[in-house]
């Protein structure tokens, strides 16, 4: 048995057609608002991936990671790099809407889908609205409860964040079952990264919510070695400063196809599957669906609204 199809067993998910298999044949939209609000358990299964500093390779594993679970069930990619979005380029994609919208109060969550590939829609971020990176609570919370209406309809959802240690940006983390943290041999890369540990940790305390630790990936390696000494070093100072266990998911090589696929406005394992690092993607992908067995709760939407502290009188209907 490879190791996909140990993890498709483990998580009991049928193997969909390489074309996109059981896509819904009417619109997506329509599926949307057939679903009941407020459901307590989803199906859908959320992973964040994250990193305190910009320019690790947060986007361009986050499409990789897209490309290979729309193959596994149909996945969501929610562009939470919000006003400096850019997921939908790898997917050669020109979302009309966005979260702008959503913000503004024009459209909700269900109305800015955008298909992307037989099997995975985007919620795009939007872009060069600056607003949209310093959300109000309530604001927040109007994006988990449009998330929590539209979730139960896919088996992943894949949140690429945006850099930094902002409320929202942890929030969004906090939010999914699972975070990715993604680093660099760079020490500034990890230094961030264990900063934005040590701030999800706290903001996860803060909340009441009860999260696993981030898996670490180290991306832009120049050989395993060096990525064992980072993952080593980041263990270390967790296990020192936040008496906590740093799980390692695994490695990417510094790999010029990923350069050539963006230009292409494609993932790497898309553009470029036979490739050293479409290959670690790969690995680290059907290690990732081990890990998220038996999750199960109230999906990353439920949680994102749940998250707000706002009295329940300044909170928009
Ligand atoms: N493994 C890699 N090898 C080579 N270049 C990479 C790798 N991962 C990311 N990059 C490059 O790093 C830059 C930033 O990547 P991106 O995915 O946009 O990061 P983030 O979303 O974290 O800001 C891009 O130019 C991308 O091509
Ligand atoms: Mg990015």
């Amino acid at each position: 048995m490879n190791r996909w199809d140990h993890a498709r067993q483990l998580l009991r998910i049928g193997r969909r057609a390489e074309t996109g298999g059981d896509v819904p044949e009417e619109p997506f939209r329509a599926t949307a608002e057939r679903a009941q609000p407020g459901p307590r358990s989803v199906r859908c299964r959320s992973i964040c991936i994250a990193s305190g500093k910009g320019g690790t390779g947060k986007s361009s594993i986050t499409a990789a990671l897209a490309d290979l679970l729309r193959l596994q069930g149909s996945a969501l990619l929610l562009d939470a790099d919000l006003g400096c979005a850019n997921a939908h380029i790898f997917h050669d994609v020109r979302p009309e809407h966005s979260f702008a919208d959503v913000v503004a109060g024009d459209r909700g969550v269900h109305e800015i889908v955008t298909p992307c590939a037989p099997g995975l829609d985007l919620l795009p971020g939007g872009s060069g609205v600056g607003r949209l990176a310093g959300l109000r609570e309530y604001e927040l919370e109007m994006i988990g409860r449009g998330l929590a209406r539209i979730e139960p309809d896919y088996d992943f959802l894949l949140v690429d964040s945006a850099a930094g240690l902002s409320r929202q940006t942890v929030a969004f983390a906090a939010a999914c079952d699972r975070t990715v943290l993604v680093t660099t041999p760079d020490v500034t890369a990890m230094t961030d990264a264990y900063a934005f540990l040590k701030v999800f940790v706290r903001q996860c305390a803060a909340l009441g919510q009860r999260r696993e630790l981030p898996l670490l990936v180290v991306n832009r390696a120049t050989s395993e070695n060096e990525a064992k000494e980072v993952s080593g070093r980041l263990s270390e100072v967790t296990r020192k400063f936040l008496d906590q266990r740093l799980e390692v998911l695994g490695w990417m090589p510094e790999d010029r196809a990923v350069f050539r696929c963006t230009q292409r406005r494609q993932s790497v394992v898309s553009g470029e599957p036979g490739s050293k690092i479409a290959q670690a993607l790969e690995r680290v992908s059907s290690d990732l669906l081990a890990q998220l067995q038996g999750f199960e709760g109230p999906g990353a939407g439920g949680r994102l609204e749940e998250m707000s502290t706002e009295p329940p009188r300044t909170r928009r209907a």
